[in-house]
């Protein structure tokens, strides 16, 4: 890890120079959400946990008050803007993911310094495990560092995913940009996304690993599918407001309630909203056994959560759906699911630390025959949320 960072410093000295100030490495990790999905923006349960594919920063403050932004991923590219004007969306470019949180930063009335820096990247983009939202949390971080000045995680998440609506135009929830701000090492975190209260569960390492596998089809979260969800999702919440005011959010509907209101309800938000307030069911009771070491149980709602994201939430595509049912055939897999928001992306699964080749193995070969593609596996822990590691 030194050595990769080592590594960073003497790219980011080719590129803004040498000085005497001091050069930070700031990290921002991924994320896999091992249950809830979709549940976030109605304001329900998540468990996510922090990964070790990660964004890094090399960076070091400026006294004019610009920011200047270059990418291993772009080389060659500079994005230049400065604090002391209004910082504007640019069309199709990727430096809107550090304009936002440097704009947000600066509305909630934060003073900062400009900077120069570097961002290189170990997460794959565009498979759902929340690059956009580690760039934007390690951007905040950064700017919060080289000013002087700190934020709690929940702060620094709510800012970074205002920066998402506004500069990404992509309408996310809350987890990503919780869990990059706010994971810890070992633990998953069980997020109320209604009053951002968490309580973390801990990953046993000798009982456990978190494989992850990358379908390599690629997903994207602007497509219109990710808003319509939710747009369906509100149309629920207006139904039972209509009969009881206090329901704000499918968080305040229960399935009973849901059952009842069938036949008033188009077909496809019941299913929408059936997934919903089921998942958010599954996600208490999975921390629960996850906490009581009952893995088997955990397992078990993984793959139910599969199925209601496959049947009645619509998210999945035929590569994940059948990661997940390899994987589940594999001796030693607790369960698995899609993980992220769909369409592409990731499965996750539990699986015992000796079934974890034999995992991979199957998938490989099962997945290039069928598919003709190789998926990227990823084996796991949790690990702390973003800060300054150098
Ligand atoms: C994306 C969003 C999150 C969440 C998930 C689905 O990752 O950024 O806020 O809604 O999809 O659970």
């Amino acid at each position: 890890m030194d050595s990769a960072y080592a590594e960073l410093r003497s790219q980011f000295e080719s590129i803004f120079g040498k000085t005497d100030d001091s050069v930070r490495i700031i990290r921002a990790p991924g994320r896999v959400n091992l249950i809830g999905e979709h549940t976030d923006y109605n304001d329900g349960l998540v468990m996510p946990m922090a990964i070790e594919p990660e964004v890094r920063i090399a960076c070091r403050a400026r006294s004019d008050g610009r920011i200047s932004i270059a990418s291993t991923a772009f080389p060659g590219e500079l994005a230049n803007f400065s604090i002391s004007e209004k910082i504007q969306r640019q069309e199709k470019s990727w430096s809107n993911y550090m304009r936002g949180p440097a704009a947000e930063l600066i509305e909630a009335g934060i003073p900062l310094v400009g900077m120069d820096a570097l961002y290189a990247n170990t997460l794959p983009v565009g498979s759902g495990l929340s690059s956009s939202a580690a760039i934007e949390v390690g951007t905040a971080q950064a700017l919060l560092t080289l000013s002087g000045n700190s934020a709690d995680a929940s702060r620094i998440a709510v800012l970074c995913q205002k920066a998402e609506h506004e500069y990404a135009l992509v309408p996310c929830g809350i987890m990503d940009q919780m869990i990059v701000a706010g994971g810890q090492a070992g633990r998953a975190m069980l997020l109320d996304c209604r009053d951002l209260s968490r309580q973390f569960v801990p990953i046993e390492s000798r009982d456990l690993r978190v494989v992850i596998v990358n379908s390599m089809v690629h997903h994207e979260l602007t497509g219109g599918e990710y808003a319509r969800r939710r747009q369906q999702c509100e149309a629920g919440v207006a139904h039972f407001k209509k009969s009881n005011p206090s329901v704000r959010a499918l968080r305040d509907v229960t399935i009973e309630q849901l059952q009842g209101a069938k036949e008033q309800l188009p077909q496809i938000v019941f299913r929408r909203c059936r997934h919903v307030i089921t998942e958010i069911t599954r996600t208490a009771k999975a921390a629960e056994h996850l906490q009581s070491r009952y893995y088997h149980e955990v397992g078990d709602l993984m793959v139910q959560s599969h199925q209601s994201l496959r049947d009645d939430y619509e998210v999945s595509v035929p590569e994940l759906d059948y990661l997940v049912e390899q994987a589940m055939t594999v001796k030693g897999v607790y369960g698995a699911r899609m993980t992220g928001g769909g369409f592409g992306g990731c499965i996750v699964a539990l699986v015992q630390p000796a079934a974890v080749e034999t995992l991979a193995g199957h998938l490989s070969s099962t997945y290039q025959k069928k598919f003709g593609k190789n998926p990227a596996v990823y084996v796991t822990t949790a690990t702390a949320g973003a800060g300054v590691a150098d």
